[in-house]
């Protein structure tokens, strides 16, 4: 047994379904799953029915945390094309504004550039835009942090080009940070054909080559992010799936037995994990450890998983590394993945001046 202790984690982009779609997750099941995956905190998406991108749906959240969330959480607001104004105002209640500026689950989507353009106007420049931009539409996207010397997160970065553009585009200075997922790092169009709509995700799942790229690019990504993106069963089977994949019980270990195989180390896996989390959203991280047993071999599987949705992409693939204890603000809230604080335990992410 060899036992490591490290910062506990924060996940940057998460979709926790509360309110609106609570059948999928809720913050009470959610915040469980990021805790057995070693996850004291997360940002979660506006997506919801109805989307946050007022006062009060972005309260009526709030409130749905404060009284459920085991584990400590930022929300995010959401752009349309005429709230610039309403989401500046309640910029100091959120971890930042999403732009979803491609089509994906939900009702969120900017089609308008003046729209998008109103928002990069209004919107603080010390905090950051994270937008949904897959290939040229990335393109434009950082051409606007350019052109606003505004910050923008880029999430989910999938394809070679993608990340070979972000690199070219980091280099000269632009104002960018960007994160990618396990699942596209983890898995490519092959097991999309061999998961079927469990396979199912945007962006979408990449070749080998995309895959292979971002592992070779993997210096120029800040963070991993899960897009824990649960639906159910039932969803993912019927007519038309909805994409989305949960992600957040087995983020680490899938992160930790790529540091087993030495294609990145533990200090790298803290930097995208946790430091650079805490440095874009300009969080305060909570007081938190979670320790982990290396050594520990386990088979993923759906059997003892928290979230609602109750599956997972990676069923089957032997992983290095359990997470054995997790401490969050002085208590044991989570050991051998029995969740030990109540819901409500979680609290509101706050950030540094
Ligand atoms: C996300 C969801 O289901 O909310 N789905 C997904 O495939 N990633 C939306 C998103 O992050 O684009
Ligand atoms: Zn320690
Ligand atoms: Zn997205
Ligand atoms: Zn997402």
């Amino acid at each position: 047994m060899s036992i490591l202790h490290l910062p506990g984690l924060i996940d940057i982009h998460v979709h926790l379904r509360d309110p609106g779609g609570t059948h999928k997750e809720d913050f009470a099941t959610g915040t469980a799953a990021a805790l057995a995956g070693g996850i004291v905190a997360v940002l979660d998406m506006p997506n919801n029915t109805p989307p946050v991108t007022d006062a009060d749906s972005l309260h009526a959240k709030l409130a749905a945390a404060e009284e459920k969330a085991h584990c400590d959480y930022g929300l995010y607001l959401g752009a349309n094309e005429s709230n610039a104004d309403t989401v500046f105002r309640l910029h100091a209640e959120a971890c930042g504004l999403k732009m979803y500026l491609d089509q994906t689950y939900g009702p969120l989507r900017l089609a308008q550039l003046s729209a998008v353009m109103a928002h990069f106007r209004r919107w603080p420049a010390h905090l950051p835009i994270a937008v949904h931009a897959e290939g040229l539409v990335l393109a434009g996207a950082i051409a606007l942090a350019q052109a606003h010397n505004q910050r923008v997160h880029l999430c989910h970065v999938s394809r070679a080009a993608d990340i070979a553009l972000i690199r070219a585009a980091k280099e000269r200075g632009a104002p960018i940070t960007c994160e990618v997922t396990p699942h596209h790092l983890f898995l490519t169009a092959a097991d999309a054909k061999r998961l079927g709509p469990l396979g199912y995700m945007k962006p979408t799942l990449g070749t080998a080559a995309d895959r292979d790229a971002l592992w070779a690019n993997l210096d120029v990504v800040d963070c991993i992010a899960t897009d824990h993106a649960p639906h159910t069963i039932a969803e993912k089977g019927g007519e038309n799936p909805p994409p989305g994949v949960p992600g957040l019980e087995t983020a680490l270990p899938l992160m930790l037995t790529a540091v087993h195989e030495g294609r990145l180390s533990l200090e790298r896996l803290v930097e995208l994990m946790h430091d650079n989390p805490v440095r874009i959203f300009g969080l305060v991280p909570p007081d938190s450890e979670i320790e982990i047993d290396t050594t520990a071999q386990h088979t993923i599987s759906r059997r003892g998983l928290h979230t609602k949705c109750g599956w997972t992409p990676f069923e089957g693939m032997l992983v290095w590394g359990q997470v054995r204890k997790v401490a969050l603000r002085g208590k044991l809230a989570c050991r051998d993945g029995d969740i030990l604080i109540p819901p409500g335990f979680g609290q509101p992410l706050r950030r540094t001046a």
